[in-house]
């Protein structure tokens, strides 16, 4: 099919054939390395072997501590600790930097709920900051109009597979005292001036649920060169509370443990999966330039921007829409794209216009933290405090999640054909 006589058909959306007549195939890394490494561990019996107390079993049983070598080793920093989500080591990583309640956390809206609500989970006040309008990432400038006394720390996402300008984020760090946390759930892999993104934070890390490029079903790694936070992080994520007192730990703030511990058959699959995400981070960005290419040239479509110093995974291929120059509105072309079988998103996340955040109820019902003391001055979610995100959102945003499907060149270039189809026919979507 070539895009000519796909670009003459009339529209799925208007009583025409899709363009992509079936669905694509599940994005499945899953091979027979990690049956043969889960079954190795049902065969031994031992699924776990954390012990919730000071006792050797504390850091886990042979294939937490294998995996978390492997992953040490792989990013290249001196800790790596496992968890049972990366909502649960994003909880432990703001615990371990010693939030205290009340303690102001800038963070960005464009990112999962989760980033955020690991903030409050410790009684901190997420405060949201604007975002690069290129990357989807923090912009270091509104950061820094952010940053007020009560501000302890940045939590940073390097959205959609690639990092946040973490030069720049660090030096404010420094300059202003701030500890920063990067969510690299979407970005395993992605390069920044060389090093591995979540590698250049006091502590970040991965999520392994199952649309990542690599997974274990449900789980995540943190890693940190502190030695500090590793510890606390192990504590954080295995009852902290029985072991602080065997284990003679002095500093016992945030010592208020959970069980964050992933299983033995996540971390034997985790390492096959380890082994694999080069390869899978190459292959994602092949079919990433092979789509680009063929969307140049569509009149009102910015394709990703990616900085000259990083690299990007491609979690989701994010796009933007030049409505004013297409002449249709977003939502008309996106159901066109639909009709034709392409499943893009015409949004993604504006965080602080959720209800916790619109209502400020989050624990219990009379506005905890925001109307207790610990608070210390009146902190704004309102509609207009992230202007960029918010246009991206409301606008111009459309995102195609390469993370859902196992593509072939040959359905990258099915997508790009979809999208030449619509566009050579615009005309007919006025
Ligand atoms: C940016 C971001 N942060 C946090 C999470 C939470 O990770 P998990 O689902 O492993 O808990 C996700 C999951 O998609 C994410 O994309």
């Amino acid at each position: 099919m070539s895009p000519n006589s796909c670009g003459n058909e009339r529209l799925a959306l208007l009583g025409g054939k899709k363009a992509i007549p079936n669905a694509f195939a599940k994005y499945n890394p899953i091979g027979k390395e990690e049956l043969a490494a889960a079954q190795q561990v049902i065969q031994s019996g031992v699924l776990s072997q954390f012990i919730g107390a000071w006792h050797e079993d504390f850091y886990g049983g042979p294939k937490v501590r294998e995996f978390e070598k492997a992953a040490a080793n792989y990013f290249g920093v001196k800790h790596a600790v496992t968890v049972n989500s990366w909502t649960s080591g994003l909880v432990a990583a703001v615990g371990a930097i010693g939030i205290e309640p009340g303690d102001e956390v800038i963070t960005t809206p464009w990112t999962m709920s989760a980033t955020a609500t690991a903030i409050l989970q410790w009684n901190g006040i997420p405060v949201f900051a604007d975002i690069d309008p290129e990357t989807y990432n923090l912009d270091p400038k509104s950061i820094e109009k952010n940053i007020t006394p009560f501000t302890r720390a940045i939590m940073v996402a390097d959205i959609f597979g690639q990092s946040a300008d973490m030069d720049e984020i660090m030096k404010l760090a420094k300059r202003h005292n701030l500890k920063v946390i990067s969510d690299t759930a979407q970005a395993p892999g992605a390069l920044y001036k060389g090093r591995f993104a979540g590698t250049c934070a006091d502590v970040g890390g991965y999520s392994l649920n199952y649309h990542k490029h690599i997974h274990t079903g449900e789980g995540g790694i943190l890693v940190t060169n502190d030695d500090k936070i590793a510890e606390r992080l192990q504590l954080i994520r295995n009852h902290a509370e029985v072991v602080v007192g065997d284990k003679g730990v002095s500093d016992i703030s945030n010592m208020v443990g959970h069980n964050f511990r992933l299983g033995e058959i996540e971390c034997a699959i985790g390492i096959e999966q380890l082994k694999k995400l080069g390869g899978l981070v190459e292959s994602r960005q092949a079919l990433a330039a092979t789509l680009s290419e063929g969307l140049q040239g569509l009149r009102g479509l910015t394709t990703p921007v990616v900085r000259s110093d990083r690299t990007h995974v491609y979690y989701v291929y994010p796009m933007q829409l030049d409505v004013g120059q297409i002449g249709v509105t977003r939502d008309r072309l996106c159901d066109a794209l639909n009709a034709e079988g392409v499943a893009v998103s015409r949004r993604y996340q504006n965080i602080h216009l959720l209800p916790v955040y619109q209502r400020k109820i989050a624990f219990g019902s009379k506005g905890f933290p925001w109307t207790s003391d610990i608070c210390r001055r009146p902190v704004s979610y309102a509609k207009g405090i992230c202007p960029v995100a918010e246009d991206l959102n409301d606008n111009s945003y459309m995102g195609l999640g390469l993370c859902i499907y196992d593509l072939s060149f040959e359905d990258v270039q099915m997508i790009a054909q979809a999208f030449q189809k619509v566009w050579a026919q615009i005309e007919s979507l006025k």
